[in-house]
């Protein structure tokens, strides 16, 4: 962990740095609570965006259910530092991810995603094998296209097999509308969530109408979680960006507080439209394009290679010296934050914490 810095002004930390606002962090975690508080459906907010034992605790005492993870290794490494309840929404395929899963099986309570009946057989011999019943929920493709068996029949014929493998214990279905929530209409994008959490919400209850318990139904991210979490019959939510938020989200309207930024240095400058920042790809994702520049106003970065940012002045920036300080808005949080081994955590303008992004690069 680099405690160096804390107690130093912002302005004085080496860059580039990774910085949590962290009264913006806690106000948004205290958001999302607030929303769901009188909805039925609980939290289980996506830890794959932040990687942050420290943040997944802070929902967690928010009133968060358990947590989200989208890789075993994610969930070992939460498991490893106390959080008790995990669902991992994803396949875990082959022998030596199957034996890691029931490992952590019985040191914690996780539950696994299944969408095929030969893998859930495959899931039930090995854990039947260590004694384990294995927590299993059906991942429905809900219309995004990703992983998931098909609502209505044939996730009813994949229960009836999975709930006969003794080795597993059937807990419900999970149908994630990624290809909802960053519609930029509003109005599109309510009509597609819905379109997609009555697909899922129908299979809960065909599934119920043949006598299978579904206990959990599960969906959403930051930007359908007020669609989905008003939804009659959704049990669970697993949206993650919401708590650090980055550009991308804020481009489609969503206005949870900007949490997260990077905070990078001015290494050369040509002229008075160029200059060149000490972070690259490196430090910034660009899987959504370029990140914003939120200050100094009037620049916005033009491109980025491995280590270097290059910045562009627009007609009302003032031009920039070697040395001066950028602050920016990572344009998807959840890649960017995995370039990082902590966060430098801020409370007004100074450094406070450096927090472990323990789960960083935790792919397996
Ligand atoms: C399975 C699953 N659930 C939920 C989410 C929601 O995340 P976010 O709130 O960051 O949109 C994602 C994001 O990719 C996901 O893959």
């Amino acid at each position: 962990m680099n405690t160096q810095s804390i107690g130093l002004l912002k302005s004085e930390i080496e860059t580039p740095a990774l910085c949590l606002d962290a009264d913006a962090l806690e106000r948004n975690i205290a958001r999302m609570a607030a929303f769901l508080a009188d909805k039925p459906a609980r939290l289980r907010p996506h830890a794959k965006t932040h990687k942050c034992p420290a943040i997944a605790w802070k929902q967690l005492e928010a009133g968060a259910i358990g947590i989200t993870c989208a890789k075993l290794g994610e969930a070992e490494v939460m498991a490893q530092a106390g959080i008790k309840d995990i669902l991992i929404a994803n396949q875990i395929v082959g022998p030596t991810k199957i034996a890691r899963l029931v490992a952590l099986a019985r040191e914690t309570r996780v539950i696994t995603a299944v969408e095929d009946a030969a893998h859930a057989a495959e899931l039930s011999e090995a854990a039947a094998a260590q004694g384990v019943r294995l927590r299993t929920i059906i991942e429905v493709d809900v219309g995004m296209g990703r992983c998931g068996v098909l609502p209505g029949e044939p996730a009813l014929a994949l229960a009836q097999q999975l709930a006969r493998l003794p080795g597993l214990q059937f807990e419900g279905l999970m149908g994630y509308e990624g290809h909802a929530v960053m519609v930029v209409d509003p109005a599109e994008r309510r009509r597609v969530a819905m379109a997609s959490m009555a697909l899922l919400v129908e299979t809960a209850e065909l599934l119920r109408a043949h006598g299978l318990p579904v206990s959990i139904v599960s969906a959403g991210g930051t930007g359908t979680c007020e669609i989905s979490g008003r939804y009659p019959g959704v049990t669970e939510l697993q949206c993650g960006s919401y708590a650090t938020m980055d550009a991308k989200y804020r481009s489609v309207g969503i206005d949870y507080e900007l949490a997260l930024t990077l905070v990078a240095t001015v290494i050369s400058v040509r002229g008075s439209d160029h200059a060149v920042i000490d972070a690259g790809v490196k430090a910034l994702s660009s899987d959504f394009g370029m990140p914003d520049v939120i200050s100094p106003g009037g620049w916005r970065v033009a491109r980025l290679s491995e280590e270097h940012g290059i910045l562009a002045r627009q007609a009302d920036g003032e031009p920039l010296r070697r040395g001066d300080r950028v602050e920016l808005l990572p344009s998807h949080g959840c890649t960017t934050i995995n370039l990082h081994d902590a966060y430098t955590v801020t409370r007004g303008d100074r450094v406070t914490a450096s927090w472990p992004i323990a789960a960083r690069g935790a792919t397996r």
